[in-house]
């Protein structure tokens, strides 16, 4: 087979980058990852230079087993064992104290780290062939739509970034972030996993505390989940159904030039040269191709970009947050 011109790389060419020090964006089930040797604090500092992520925003620590995952740990609580064995592999990050072995550029100087251990066969094999912890954040430019395909990673990052080609992610919104270093366990960042699933192993649902915005409680406990995130270029306007159509010449007339839709019902439409983008009306289907979306505006030059508020429910939370984040005002953290 020919290889893929450009900075598309093999999983082996991958760990030789991890094993020199260097980066390289791989896939995962919720979204690419910009990985680099956790143990390692110049490899992780050249994730937050590349990246330009503020460094008070720790990162979450990748592994392939559970293992590896306890090394990272000072403690391992019955309640991580409950939910490793029961999401891993997959989309749900747990926080733990954590251990002498992580450096403090990984957690941004705090006593807790962040882990999971990722749902795609290239992922992992990048993490087990490399034999260590990988951190990964979100392979975007610090404040931008995390990538869901490889062609996203280039197109932010051109050749600086190698990347490893592993398709479409299937989740499409980042993992879940539950804290479990407080006495009950707290939801930081609602993702791919929703808080019913979680409790089927916790027993009952966790709290979630990001959902207050800049300021709200999961500011001062999950930095990177304050602002203006996942946003795409466009300004971004939430409605609800009962403010169709008017809301469509309201958003004209504050915003000229074309406009995106992005909804779920199949009965609203933006006649060209605007763009419609239609989201099955299913939180997992609507959270894979979200992101897509917000590419979708941007591709198309739109200077707005109208988003149907999505239904109510706990599955849900996920991509509510992420409109949320990408609607508000804020500057990227
Ligand atoms: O699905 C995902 O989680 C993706 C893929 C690549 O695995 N990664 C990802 O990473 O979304 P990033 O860096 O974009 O988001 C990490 C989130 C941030 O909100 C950060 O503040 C939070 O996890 N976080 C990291 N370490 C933490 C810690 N020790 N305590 C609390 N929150 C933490
Ligand atoms: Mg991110």
């Amino acid at each position: 087979m020919q290889r893929a011109a450009g900075p598309i790389v093999t999983i082996d060419e991958g760990v030789a980058l991890l094993l020199a020090g260097e980066v390289v964006a791989f896939p995962t089930e919720t979204v690419y990852g910009l990985g680099a040797n956790a143990l390692s604090d110049e490899a992780v500092s050249r994730v937050f230079e590349i990246k330009g992520r503020p460094a008070g925003n720790p990162l979450i620590v990748h592994v392939s087993s559970e293992g590896m995952a306890r090394a990272l740990c000072d403690v391992w609580t019955p309640q991580a064992q409950a939910v490793v064995e029961r999401f891993w592999p997959g989309p749900v990050t747990i926080v733990l104290p954590k251990s002498g072995m992580v450096p403090e550029r990984v957690t941004a100087g705090g006593a807790t780290v962040a882990i999971r251990c990722p749902d795609h066969p290239v992922g992992r094999a990048l993490i087990e062939r490399f034999g260590g912890p990988v951190v990964a954040p979100s392979a975007n430019p610090s404040g931008t739509t995390s990538p869901t395909a490889p062609a996203h990673v280039v197109s932010s990052f051109g050749g600086r970034v190698a990347v490893i080609d592993g398709g479409l992610c299937e989740r499409g919104i980042e993992s879940t972030v539950l804290d479990l270093t407080g006495p009950e366990p707290v939801v930081l960042r609602p993702g791919a996993v929703d808080r019913v699933e979680l409790s089927w192993v916790l027993g009952s649902e966790p709290v979630l505390v990001s959902g207050g915005g800049v300021g709200g409680a999961g500011a001062a406990r999950s930095p990177g989940v304050v602002g203006r995130h996942y946003a795409p270029k466009a300004r971004v306007v939430v409605f609800e159904g009962s403010e169709w159509p008017d809301v469509v010449s309201r958003v004209h007339a504050l915003h000229p030039g074309s406009m995106a839709l992005i909804t779920h019902r199949t009965d609203r439409f933006v006649p060209p040269p605007h763009v419609t983008y239609f989201l099955q009306n299913d939180a997992g289907a609507y959270a894979r191709d979200l992101y897509a979306g917000f590419r979708s505006a941007d591709a198309h030059g739109a200077s707005a970009l109208l988003i149907e508020r999505p239904p109510e429910g706990v599955a849900w939370e996920g991509v509510w947050d992420r409109i949320r984040r990408a609607a508000s005002g804020d500057e990227p953290g």
